[in-house]
């Protein structure tokens, strides 16, 4: 099983529980900081669009790709219901590609966590790098590793239209410190009337990154002026009780 899949269930709850336009401040401040932007923007993991609708239906010239097929049906829906014009493809991080270079790659929602091996990740910050045009912008957040390793919450529902209940139960089963990454075994269950219909097992693995170790594999890969922000505060020295971090960084112009 492949890890961090994003199935059938998991995306389905994605969805209840983010839906289009539900923004934890980091709308707004990808609004504010593509404001300036000329040329076309890329979201990478763009999921149900829960970023991605609202800013096309602003008029941003924005395009995105998933590894999930059921994440971007959802996303598909929501920009057909509204008549939007749509620009997604089924790619991964580690694979995707473009004949073209965008002027900035957006990834909220601590996406890039997903890839939990060093020597990957430093490969898809070069291949983002590589997918920019000279002055083009590449913005990150990340979660802090206080919310990484945070013990897990008590199970969690939601109620579907049809009136049906979905659970997650969410067990963490590793933590390795060398590789600074966790492994959750997230089960979704579907209940119709009280009884158990479908189950859908996540292996779901995050690594954290420091906030140093981060500017430096951003450099590594090529990019200069990199920015570390708190809290959506744009330039605004990361605090330890920030709950989100988001790095910019540009690729040279020349
Ligand atoms: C936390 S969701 C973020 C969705 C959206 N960007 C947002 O801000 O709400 C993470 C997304 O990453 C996608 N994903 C996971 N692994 C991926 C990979 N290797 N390549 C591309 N997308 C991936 C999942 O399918 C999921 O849609």
């Amino acid at each position: 099983m492949r890890d961090n899949r994003y199935g059938a269930l998991s995306s389905w709850v994605y969805n209840l529980d983010k839906p289009v336009g539900r923004s934890f401040g980091d709308l707004e401040y990808y609004r504010d900081r593509l404001a300036q932007c000329h040329g076309p923007i890329l979201e990478p993991a763009v999921g149900n669009g829960r970023i991605f609708v609202p800013l096309l239906q602003e008029g941003f010239q924005i395009e995105g790709f998933d590894a999930s097929e059921e994440m971007l049906n959802y996303c598909l829906d929501e920009c057909r219901g509204r008549n939007l014009p749509v620009d997604l493809t089924l790619q991964s991080f580690e694979k995707f590609s473009y004949d073209k270079s965008f002027a900035a790659i957006i990834i909220p929602a601590g996406s890039f966590q997903l890839i939990t091996d060093e020597i990957a990740a430093a490969a898809v910050l070069k291949r983002f790098y590589d997918h920019l045009a000279p002055g083009g912008r590449l913005i990150i957040d990340l979660d802090p590793v206080g919310s990484i390793l945070a013990p897990p919450g008590p199970i969690r529902s939601w109620t579907t239209e049809d009136g049906d209940v979905l659970t997650l139960t969410d067990n963490r089963v590793e933590t390795n410190y060398l590789a600074q990454t966790t492994l959750s075994h997230n089960r979704y269950e579907l209940w119709h009337k009280g009884a158990l219909i479908k189950t859908e097992l996540e292996l779901f693995k995050l690594r954290w990154w420091g906030i140093y170790e981060f500017r430096l594999a951003l450099q590594v890969a090529g990019f200069m002026n990199v920015q570390v922000s708190g809290n959506y505060q744009h330039a605004r020295t990361p605090q330890s009780e920030d709950e989100i971090i988001t790095f910019e960084a540009q690729r040279p112009i020349a």
